[in-house]
């Protein structure tokens, strides 16, 4: 798909991940239609000053849920490829009563966008799926080869909405791809993550609330490097594997992270153990060989540099 600016769709689009990507579609001179549904998950005036920040006569920002979106409408949206980060996040609220959110934002909405993309031939659809498919892996990194299996709510409805991409994809020869990613971090991560959370109790002289005895270890990877993975994947003019992991190559723990957070802040933090959450897995760490095969991708930030800069967001919202 290369050679001059293109339109595109961006579902999510006033998120963490999505505001990011519309800002770097935005600035290579991209015709974006960004669409989000403002939910209350968290303050949706962060959502709104995300869309705000963009404003560009190149930039359409369609206030909706996606499960409304019918065939026709994306038609005449004539947009080349769609983005599709739309979704209710987080693992360990993904349980009880909230799981009705859940489904109909990571499942529902995910099989109405396929629907009307059948109407839309040569539209590629590129996911945002989990690295919480993998749940309690047996075995580290998790490849793509590595059987899914959830540990939370929230890791099925990914799951499922991912198999959707590809049921449509193997039965009506969608372009699709889907991409696992692995704990995003960065400037603008959503206010119920851990480095936000941990950023701002330091900021603000508070204690830092570690989940469980924090030797849990994720593979961390910084948006900068989730957005070039999405780009390349909007720019490749290849068929794309049909699911590739996004993994930072950070396997740290929390209690490693914290000391980190203790560097970058200069700021010597408290920190409150408290119990270990349903849901929350003891590892993640990923395998991105199948990304660098297709796209020429790896991770460039490291999690010095990549904290540092979420420090400067965290310090510029006081
Ligand atoms: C994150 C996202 O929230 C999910 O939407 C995403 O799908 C998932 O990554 C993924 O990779 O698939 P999570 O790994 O739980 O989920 O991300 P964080 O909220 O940043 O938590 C990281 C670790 O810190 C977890 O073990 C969590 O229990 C811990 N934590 C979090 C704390 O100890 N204290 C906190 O205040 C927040």
């Amino acid at each position: 798909m290369e050679g001059g600016p293109i339109r595109v769709l961006v579902t999510g689009a006033a998120g963490f991940i999505g505001s990011n990507l519309v800002e770097s579609l935005l600035q290579r001179g991209d015709e974006v239609v960004g669409l989000d549904a403002l939910t209350d998950y968290y303050d949706p005036a962060i959502k709104r000053a995300n869309v705000e920040r963009l404003a560009s006569p190149r930039y359409r920002f369609i206030e909706g849920d996606l499960a409304d979106l019918d065939a026709e409408t994306l038609v005449g949206l004539d947009v080349r490829a769609v983005l599709h980060l739309a979704g209710q996040p987080g693992v360990r609220g993904s349980w009880g009563e909230q799981f009705g959110a859940y489904t109909h934002a990571n499942v529902l909405a995910t099989q109405r966008l396929l629907e009307a993309v059948k109407a839309a031939p040569g539209v590629r659809v590129i996911y945002a799926s989990s690295s919480s498919v993998y749940g309690q892996a047996e075995t580290y990194p998790t490849t793509e080869e590595t059987l899914p299996a959830p540990y939370s709510p929230y890791g099925v409805t990914k799951l499922a909405g991912e198999h959707l991409v590809g049921l449509y994809r193997a039965n009506d020869g969608l372009d699709t791809v889907a991409f696992r990613f692995f704990t995003v971090y960065g400037p603008g991560q959503r206010p119920d993550m851990a480095f936000t959370r941990f950023l701002t109790a330091a900021r603000d002289g508070d204690t830092i609330r570690v989940f469980g005895d924090g030797e849990q270890i994720r593979d961390f990877t910084y948006v900068g490097d989730i957005v070039s993975a999405l780009i390349a994947a909007l720019d490749s003019e290849r068929p794309l594997p049909r699911v590739m992991n996004l993994s930072g190559g950070s396997s740290v723990s929390v209690n490693q992270v914290l000391d980190v957070v203790r560097s970058v802040t200069g700021l010597d933090v408290g920190v409150r153990y408290e119990p270990h959450v349903r849901g929350d897995v003891f590892r993640t760490g990923g395998s991105s060989e199948k990304a660098q095969d297709a796209l020429g991708w790896h991770p460039e930030t490291s999690l010095e540099s990549g904290l540092a800069r979420q420090w400067e967001w965290v310090r510029g919202l006081a």
